[in-house]
């Protein structure tokens, strides 16, 4: 049996506050001229103090089981993908559970930053094809805004992020009609990890928590910007046709690329690199930012709700993040 895993339910939560890049202008030292050259963004949404991770998750969870016609109950496992959980620990999946009001069901953490979601997927494959669940809830959501620094030093970040969050509902798909999820490539370099990280707090430190850390501003997520967009620009689509190969596919098969929503000109010269015409690449950066883990979800929904994306058309996903980790994963929705 060729079971494959589908999505059947598909959903995004933006929060309401809109934060342009003239709003940024008053922030710190940028301009809207300069973040619209280097990164496509025009305006991206902040979440409001009091609104964690996990309300953004639930609130796109939300849409996702409406749209998947089902009730909450009969969800059998959560996976939940954050670089920005409410909490150091606990993960947003078991506040998620909670939110939702579920059962004692099982809820996955994945810290995979901007390939978050493309991880999360692959297990959630797994787990629908061997029989283990069949209706596994997947949510990728971020909060960024809250630890930016809008000084020089962290301008080069917090232009990119914004706050949002994506799920879906995935069940398993015996009918035979080869609709799903086709396959899921991950890859890391754990040699790049301090060229995009937030290094405090760490486990290193005893005390972990210290005045010093935040007069150095090392609780702030830092990169080494051009190693990152470097490296992005050549490891998604080597992902991508690694997996094309596999399946015995080529790029002229593919019907989207929705690439992670970094910066538009890393999604445009993957797709140069790809030779896709930029017609088929999703991306919605100008209006979002960098949503990190919730990029790709995001961009999916809001094609799919936008009609764009039909029953049949093959769909490939990339993502490159902090890690550096990566890959790439291909659907025929
Ligand atoms: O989600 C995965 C993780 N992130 C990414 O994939 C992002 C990858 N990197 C990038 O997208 C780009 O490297 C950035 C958008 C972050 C930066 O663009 P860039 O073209 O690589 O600029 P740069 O870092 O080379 O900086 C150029 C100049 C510098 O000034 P000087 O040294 O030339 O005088 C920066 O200080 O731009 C300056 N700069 C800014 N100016 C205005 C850096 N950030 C800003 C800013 N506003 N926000």
């Amino acid at each position: 049996m060729d079971r494959k895993t589908i999505i059947t339910g598909l959903g995004h939560y933006v929060p309401p506050k809109v934060v342009t890049n003239f709003d940024l202008e008053k922030m710190m030292n940028t301009s809207d001229q300069w973040i619209r050259e280097r990164t496509g963004i025009v305006e991206r949404h902040w979440a409001e103090p009091g609104v964690g991770t996990s309300d953004l998750a639930y609130e796109a969870a939300l849409r996702a089981i409406e749209d998947a016609h089902i009730d909450k109950s009969e969800i059998d496992f959560i996976i939940a993908a954050t670089l920005s959980p409410d909490h150091y620990f606990p993960g947003i999946g078991v506040m998620v559970q909670a939110k939702l009001g579920l059962k004692e069901i099982g809820a996955l953490d994945i810290r995979d930053q901007c390939s978050g979601f493309i991880y999360a997927l692959s297990v959630a494959d797994q787990y629908i094809k061997n029989n283990t669940y069949k209706k596994i809830l997947l949510v990728a959501a971020e909060l960024q805004s809250a630890n930016l620094d809008f000084s020089d030093a962290g301008r080069d970040m917090s232009v990119l992020f914004g706050d949002g969050a994506g799920a879906l509902i995935l069940e398993p798909n015996d009918s035979g009609d080869g609709l799903g999820v086709l396959s899921c490539h991950l890859f890391s370099d754990g040699r790049f990890v301090n060229e995009l990280w937030m290094e405090k707090p760490s486990s290193k430190d005893n005390p972990t928590f210290r005045e010093e850390f935040f007069h150095q501003g090392s609780f702030y997520p830092r990169m080494n910007g051009r190693t990152v967009f470097k490296n992005a620009c050549e490891k998604m689509p080597q992902s991508v046709e690694f997996g094309l190969k596999q399946l015995g596919l080529t790029i002229e098969d593919v019907d989207y690329l929705i690439p992670h929503q970094a910066n538009d000109r890393i999604s445009l010269m993957v797709a140069h690199i790809l030779k896709i015409p930029e017609e088929k690449v999703i991306r919605n950066i100008q209006k979002y930012g960098n949503t990190t883990a919730a990029s790709i979800p995001i961009a999916l929904s809001e094609a799919v709700k936008e009609g764009r994306i039909k029953k049949g058309m093959l769909l490939a996903l990339t993502a490159f993040g902090s890690g550096f980790t990566w890959g790439s994963a291909f659907i025929r929705w």
